[in-house]
């Protein structure tokens, strides 16, 4: 297994909760290490773009509204085969069927707000850090 970087954003419905330590906890619980890491309000330009993948799905604008509907933390998370490790510990998209103990089973209000965002793949991980990360803010 080799070391990977993804990304990771801990979205506003976690932010209004107070609950990044504890998101933070489960990541760090997992082996995966925080290498970069910073809260910031996203502008609508931003969320836009970074879900453009997701532009013709009939959720995107509401998508795009949530994510500017209060901060965020943009995260560079660093480990052994840590793509799929993250997503592990995330649990399915849809809270109803995240397994017990994951993020997302423990944390998220609906399949929107659903607290975490995960790079699904190490290809799209390069890209979404590069999205949000200058190569000198990471350190590891
Ligand atoms: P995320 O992993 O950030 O990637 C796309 C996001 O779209 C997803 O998490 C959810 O927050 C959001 N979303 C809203 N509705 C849906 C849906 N029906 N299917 C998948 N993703 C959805």
């Amino acid at each position: 297994m080799a070391v990977e970087r993804t990304l990771s954003i801990i979205k506003p419905d976690a932010t209004r909760r107070n609950l990044t330590g504890k998101i933070n906890a489960v990541f760090e619980d997992a082996g995966l290490r925080i290498v970069a890491q910073k809260r910031t309000q996203l502008t609508e330009a931003q969320a836009g773009a970074f879900y453009a993948v997701h532009k013709e799905r009939p959720f995107y604008g509401e998508l795009v509204s949530f994510m500017i509907s209060g901060p965020v933390v943009l995260q560079v998370l660093e480990g052994e085969n840590a793509v799929a490790k993250h997503r592990d510990v995330m649990g399915a998209t849809d809270p109803k069927k995240a397994a017990p103990g994951t993020v997302r089973a423990e944390f998220a209000e609906s399949i929107e707000a659903n607290s975490v965002h995960g790079s699904d793949s190490l290809e799209n991980a390069t890209n979404e850090i590069r999205f949000f990360f200058a190569e000198t803010e990471i350190v590891g």
